[in-house]
């Protein structure tokens, strides 16, 4: 992804997911790789394993943070203590930008754990974008927002996802986490082009993409092949990158 003011103005190349089952692999055999991305929930405690294996990384690989967690689409104000220790792993990971996802989750202090669909209304825009700001004040770090695949529709919706989106990331002045296999999962789910969602996003947003399907598709074999040639054809044709 070429460097734009939402990724700290970096030109990080590709890099891949840091999962534990690579760990001893990645410290002993040192693979040559751009940057790993780290889930930031694994990492938010005091001290521990996986705090030392990620002191480790950060000595010879940069990183960046993706969360799971923000639910940037709740309706309420964000966790102080959660913002508190995302910016202690900030500090520590030195993450140049910090994406999550564009998603609701929680209620009145009650956590899915689940990336819930939003309803695409501008309200939701205007709450889900003042959050944004908000998280970004506290944490002094450009935020990308990521789609999410989405399995289910609003009655109240005033605007298509891909509106949405553009409504979300103007009122927040902040950046795109684009996944292009959530845009394809979407597309299969709601019967919509997926070239007209990319075509309507704005490039010069674009902080990341992410590419390959999550694990849960990858027992669906059929659909993950698929999913990941239409990756390689929305992101080479649309938005110029390597994959
Ligand atoms: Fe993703």
């Amino acid at each position: 992804m070429g460097a734009n003011r939402f990724n700290g103005f970096t030109g990080y190349g590709i890099g891949i997911g840091l999962r534990s089952p690579h760990y001893e692999h990645i410290l002993s055999r040192k693979p040559v790789v751009d940057w790993f991305e780290i889930i930031s929930e694994n990492f938010m405690i005091d001290g521990g394993l996986p705090l030392h294996i990620l002191d480790q990384i950060l000595e010879q690989y940069k990183v960046v943070q993706h969360g799971v967690s923000m639910y940037f689409g709740s309706a309420e104000k964000p966790d102080r203590e959660h913002l508190r220790r995302l910016k202690d792993l900030v500090k520590r990971t030195k993450t140049p930008w910090l994406s999550d996802h564009l998603c609701w989750g929680s209620v009145d202090g009650r956590y899915t754990h689940d990336l819930l669909p939003m309803p695409y209304t501008f309200e939701a825009a205007r709450i889900t974008a003042q959050k944004v700001r908000e998280v970004r004040d506290f944490l002094e770090v450009p935020i990308a927002v990521e789609n999410v695949s989405s399995y289910a529709e609003y009655h109240v919706s005033e605007m298509t996802e891909w509106e949405f989106l553009n409504e979300v990331v103007e009122r927040a002045d902040c950046g795109i986490l684009l996944d292009v296999n959530n845009i394809y999962v979407s597309s299969r789910n709601h019967g919509f082009d997926p070239l007209t969602y990319v075509n309507s996003v704005p490039a010069e947003r674009v902080a990341q993409i992410h590419i390959v399907g999550h694990s849960k598709f990858e027992k669906y074999e059929e659909v993950h092949r698929e999913a990941l040639k239409a990756n390689r054809f929305l992101a080479d044709t649309t938005l110029g990158i390597a994959v």
